[in-house]
């Protein structure tokens, strides 16, 4: 019964069969409090009235169109976008890492003979073969060179190192503005203004992999929004339509007018009912929403540092995208002692445990949330980190 799915996942012992709200369910009927949001995907929660009413409708209506024809929705999406953005174009696929596909090879294109995208460490972009070489992290290569040529690795937040690495094949830099799956980390305050001034001067594109740190999670629609840069290709997922999937490479206009018809394409992409539920998605991001994420960040972040709690180093992040990294490498068992008292939170690695909570979460929500927390906390401080709930990896 429980072996026919390909063994690529370590899946907790839990199943989850409803969801309301910040709540979910598991098939005992335990509620768990979700702080994950199916990493960063269920922004608005679940069952969100407004956004499954949308798709209900769509739903009812029509399921699939091919991209051969025309499509309000699709417009009316990209057109909020591109505003939002000041960007000139998108093009909708099902996923981050086929956002970040065509974001490579438009750059590609654009590019002419200069073909190379400078990358960074620790970056994560997606699972696909360009998106896998673009991912500075070479343990998810394993198994899997060689990887696509054209793919230039430097430190994040390091300018001197992506200046000294261009050359006449550099066509474009390609960053998270925070690299989530490593550990939510925030670069240097001036780390996108000095990427945007670089591209201008040496006439490259600047590639901005939002899928993480896109629609709202930071507090802004995305995190770039808080520099007053444009890039050229901005990539967008997980969030953007709350848990049906889709993708979007948004791009400038110079980007824009390099693809041609046929360049590139997708069956599924831009599907109606994800696109239903996506135009409400952004309809519900309003400033009151974004500075709602803002504030309840910063408020999680305070009373988490005030707890000066010595198994904790730091506290980072930006909006309802937080990561706390330990100063023993426990994060994999502080998730899953909170799993166990009905929580629900993701880890990077070893050392850092990832919040990524719905926009939606309440005061009380907060509460509870580091109430429990405290008391892992403190089984831990107990146990001096040695005992068997620290090793249960
Ligand atoms: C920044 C970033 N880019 C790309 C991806 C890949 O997205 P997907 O899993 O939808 O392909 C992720 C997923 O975690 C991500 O965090």
């Amino acid at each position: 019964m429980k072996n026919a799915l390909l063994k690529n996942y370590n899946r907790y012992p839990v199943e989850f069969v409803k969801g309301k709200g910040s709540i979910l369910y598991d098939k005992n009927g335990k509620e768990y409090l979700d702080f994950l949001s199916g990493i960063a995907v269920t922004g608005f929660g679940h069952q969100h009235p407004t956004i499954t009413d949308a798709a209900n409708k769509q739903l009812s209506k029509l399921w699939h169109v091919s991209n051969l024809f025309e499509s309000t929705p699709q417009e009316e999406l990209a057109e909020k976008l591109t505003k939002a953005t000041g960007m000139d174009s998108v093009f909708f696929c099902n996923s981050g890492t086929e956002a970040n596909e065509a974001a490579i090879k438009f750059a590609r294109k654009w590019g002419g003979e200069r073909k190379t995208i400078i990358v960074a460490n620790g970056g994560f972009h997606g699972r696909t073969m360009g998106s896998l070489s673009a991912t500075g992290q070479s343990k998810l290569w394993e198994g899997f060179a060689p990887m696509l040529p054209g793919f230039k690795l430097v430190d994040y937040s390091n300018i001197k190192q992506i200046k000294n690495s261009i050359d006449k094949l550099t066509s474009a830099i390609m960053v998270e503005p925070i690299q989530g799956e490593s550990g939510v980390i925030v670069p240097d305050e001036n780390y996108l203004v000095e990427l945007r001034k670089i591209c201008d001067e040496n006439n490259l594109l600047l590639i901005l992999d939002e899928v993480q740190t896109g629609i709202g999670r930071t507090g802004k629609l995305f995190a770039h929004q808080y520099f007053d840069i444009v890039p050229d290709i901005l990539t967008s997922a997980k969030g953007i339509a709350n848990g049906l999937p889709l993708g979007a490479t948004i791009c400038a206009k110079k980007v824009s007018d390099v693809i041609k018809p046929g360049d590139h394409g997708s069956t599924f992409g831009g599907n109606p009912v994800a696109i239903a539920a996506a135009n409400n998605v952004m309809d519900l991001l309003t400033e009151l929403q974004l500075n709602y994420i803002t504030n309840a960040g910063v408020q999680i972040q305070e009373i988490i540092i005030a707890l000066k709690n010595p198994l904790i180093k730091t506290v980072r992040g930006k909006g309802l995208i937080i990561g706390i990294e330990f100063t023993k490498p426990i994060a994999k068992t502080i998730a899953k002692e909170l799993l166990n008292e009905g929580i629900v939170v993701g880890n990077s690695g070893d050392s850092v445990l990832r919040l990524l909570p719905p926009f939606i979460i309440t005061k009380d929500d907060i509460h509870y949330f580091v109430k429990i927390f405290t008391s892992v906390l403190l089984m831990f401080s107990f146990s001096n980190g040695s005992s068997d709930i620290a090793n249960t990896n």
